[in-house]
């Protein structure tokens, strides 16, 4: 029996390319794909190659392009390359792409590479608003939806012209971390990913928040943001909506997620008091600072020049612990599911694992996905994680790529949602 490929390292992927301006962006998601060791075979369309010519998709994939149905017939490239591929990308897709997509058309190798695969698919639109939002694109987006294909939200930006909306080709780590995402999803019966998430809003924090000493210094952690990120891409990859809390994160936001940016442990707690009634799971995967400065300097604080070993001292206070503050919000409401994270090392005569465990008690959160960093892990891309229940009882651990842990937590998740969704 075969097995069903995880990861885009030594993943088959097929990345088809539409006819608009956007396409030189794909030539760095191909780029993205090879670095992380995927084959790719690239399947440009006719009028694409106005754009970008066969010549740079072939040195990017290290593959010959094959641009019509005609060439090496002796081969069926255009039954193989479909039959064949683990996942396939298609960036970007122009309205009269989804269009043919939508009506199973098979007029060129792309199209009837997508007859052929059972693959999952992910699209990312790229165009003019007004072309988005005709009629015509949006029934066959919710028609391709609904059929099991990932149409990516595209970026709202500057397009083409002098104008901006919603249209814009998501950057390309964005859809690098989409495409790690579908790959790593589970499936239904049909080879495609999961909604197991429809209908429900998540809110995500991610990041580590900054506390301000003066004007120029801030405590912060070394959290990246990146395991919020992979959270927030395969949760909407399985349907969700999601809202995102980001402190101080650098990266390309999800395509279709909602971002919030804060700074401080405060500004965070504000932003999640001022949603999490509105959602069916808080995802609490913010490193948050557990002291502030009790009050921060207007300027600068000076050394003392005419004292070598002076040292200013800082008072601090706590912060709001978010995540216990919104259990208790909850009250006896199913609404919002809670989920925690804790990095611990061992200490205090107690190993990590007893430390998470009797952290799991104490913040009464639904899950609480914990990380042993005895070794170092923040900012690495891989992670080990256990997931206990509120008694602090283990009921899944993960191993892998920050994407497969975000799936695993999810798996979780779903069975502790509210029934109905919020938006039902
Ligand atoms: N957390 C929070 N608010 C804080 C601190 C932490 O909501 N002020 C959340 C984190 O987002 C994480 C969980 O609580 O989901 C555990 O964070 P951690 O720092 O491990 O917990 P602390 O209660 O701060 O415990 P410790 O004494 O081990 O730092």
């Amino acid at each position: 029996m075969s097995t069903v490929q995880r990861t885009l390292e030594g993943a088959r992927v097929l990345v088809g390319v539409g006819g608009g301006i956007a396409a030189y962006k794909t030539a760095h998601l191909v780029r993205g794909l090879v670095g992380e060791g995927a084959d790719v075979h690239v399947l440009p369309t006719a009028s694409s190659l106005n754009f970008v010519g066969a010549a740079t998709w072939e040195a990017l994939s290290h593959h010959r392009v094959l641009t019509s149905v005609f060439e090496d017939v002796d081969q069926v490239a255009h039954v193989r390359r479909g039959q064949e591929a683990d996942l396939v990308v298609i960036a970007p897709a122009t309205a009269d792409l989804l269009a043919r997509m939508r009506a199973g058309r098979a007029d060129d190798l792309l199209t009837a590479s997508l007859l052929v695969t059972r693959a999952p698919v992910v699209v990312a639109p790229a165009m003019h608003t007004e072309m988005w939002e005709h009629p015509s694109t949006v029934e066959n987006v919710r028609v391709l939806r609904e059929r099991g294909v990932t149409v990516l939200e595209p970026a709202v930006g500057r397009l083409t012209g002098p104008d901006s909306g919603a249209g814009r080709l998501p950057e390309p780590d964005a859809l690098l971390d989409a495409a790690r995402s579908v790959i790593a999803a589970p499936r239904d019966a049909n080879g495609a990913v999961l909604q197991d998430l429809a209908g429900y809003e998540l809110l995500v924090s991610a990041g580590g928040t900054r506390e301000d000493l003066d004007p120029v210094r801030f405590l912060a952690n070394h959290s990246s943001g990146r395991q919020g990120w992979a959270l927030a891409h395969a949760a909407l990859v399985r349907g969700a909506r999601v809202r995102l809390a980001a402190a101080n994160v650098d990266l390309e936001t999800p395509p279709g997620a909602q971002r919030f940016d804060v700074g401080s442990a405060a500004e965070l707690a504000a932003s999640i008091a001022e949603h999490r009634r509105d959602v069916d799971a808080l995802v609490m995967a913010a490193a948050v600072a557990d002291f502030t400065a009790a009050a921060r300097a207007d300027e600068k604080i000076k050394k003392d020049d005419g004292d070598d070993d002076s040292v200013p001292s800082i008072d601090l206070r706590r912060t709001e612990d978010i995540l216990r503050h919104s259990v208790l919000d909850r009250g006896s409401s199913d609404r919002p599911a809670i989920v925690g994270f804790a990095a611990e090392t061992g200490g205090h005569g107690s190993s990590a694992l007893e430390l998470a465990r009797a952290k799991a008690r104490r913040k009464g959160a639904d899950l609480l996905v914990f990380n042993d960093i005895t070794n170092g892990v923040f900012g690495a891309s891989d992670n080990a994680v256990r997931i206990l229940d509120g008694d602090g009882q283990e009921v899944a651990e993960a191993a892998g790529s920050k994407t497969t842990v975000a799936h695993a937590v999810l798996d979780e998740l779903v069975d502790r949602l509210p029934h109905v969704p919020w938006s039902a």
